[in-house]
């Protein structure tokens, strides 16, 4: 479904990703870990298209994306989550929802999507004529996942949703990511919350310094030495 081949990347002369190959395929969940500053954010952006890379190439479905607007491949099914619990705070929950709306697809379905969101987070339901402002930092990103998914994605891209959070927030909202994955949706999510993602997800890459330096099912990941010792603390 996704592809990402060779890609190098960075702000003018800060070079940040060197190289970086990828792949994800249809129904696929993939973990993308690393440390602080290590480009996973970076390398979300080439993917949707906010950074247009140095080189190489990013291939969604078959087609070359590399050269298309990010509203383009909103369209084609490829949405982002960003880092950060991006939501209106002066807008309601439900309005923070239609604002985010901005395909014809997700307009003509925004109803029955919806309604699909709030099976998925009760919390948002109960919380739907809330200003988005005056909920809980849990509450603010379930509403910018719901933000992103009411886009109707066939690849949801989720940059950090844990950070911050209590355990039992960031429980609820990898169940989630489990329904979502049972409705087909593919999801890349990158977390520093190693151990979680690793649990999480069918396959992960690793990568630091702008290099995908591992890469592998989850299990082997979790389970390897360096990953322990480096990233799970054991
Ligand atoms: N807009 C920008 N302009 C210049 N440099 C940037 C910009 N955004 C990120 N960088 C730099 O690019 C490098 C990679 O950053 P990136 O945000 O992709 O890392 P990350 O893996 O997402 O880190 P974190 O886990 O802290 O979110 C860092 O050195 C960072 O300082
Ligand atoms: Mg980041």
């Amino acid at each position: 479904m996704l592809e990402v081949n060779d890609v190098s990347a960075g702000y003018s002369l800060l070079r940040v990703l060197w190289d970086v190959t990828l792949k994800v395929s249809s129904g696929e969940r993939v973990a993308l870990i690393g440390p602080n500053g290590a480009g996973k954010t970076t390398l979300l952006r080439v993917v949707v298209g906010l950074l247009q890379p140095y080189g190489g190439k990013v291939i969604f479905n078959g087609e070359d994306v590399t050269n298309i607007p990010t509203f383009d491949r909103v369209r084609k099914g490829i949405t982002l989550v960003p880092e950060g619990s991006r939501v209106i705070p002066r807008l309601t929950v439900y309005e923070n929802l239609r604002a985010a709306a901005t395909t014809k697809e997700a307009k003509d379905k925004f109803t029955d999507t919806v309604d699909m969101l709030f099976t998925l987070f009760p919390i948002l339901k109960e919380r739907k004529e809330q200003l988005a402002g005056t909920l809980s930092g849990g509450e603010q990103r379930m509403l910018a996942v719901a933000r992103g998914l009411i886009l109707r994605p066939k690849l949801l891209l989720v940059d950090e949703v844990s950070l911050g959070l209590a355990p039992k927030v960031v429980t609820q909202i990898y169940d989630s990511f489990k329904e979502l994955s049972g409705m087909g949706i593919t999801l890349v999510l990158v977390e520093q919350y190693v151990r979680k993602v690793l649990q999480s997800t069918d396959r992960a890459y690793l990568i630091e310094q702008g290099r995908i330096v591992l890469s592998g099912s989850s299990r082997e990941l979790m389970v390897n030495e360096y990953v322990r010792k480096a990233y799970l603390g054991d």
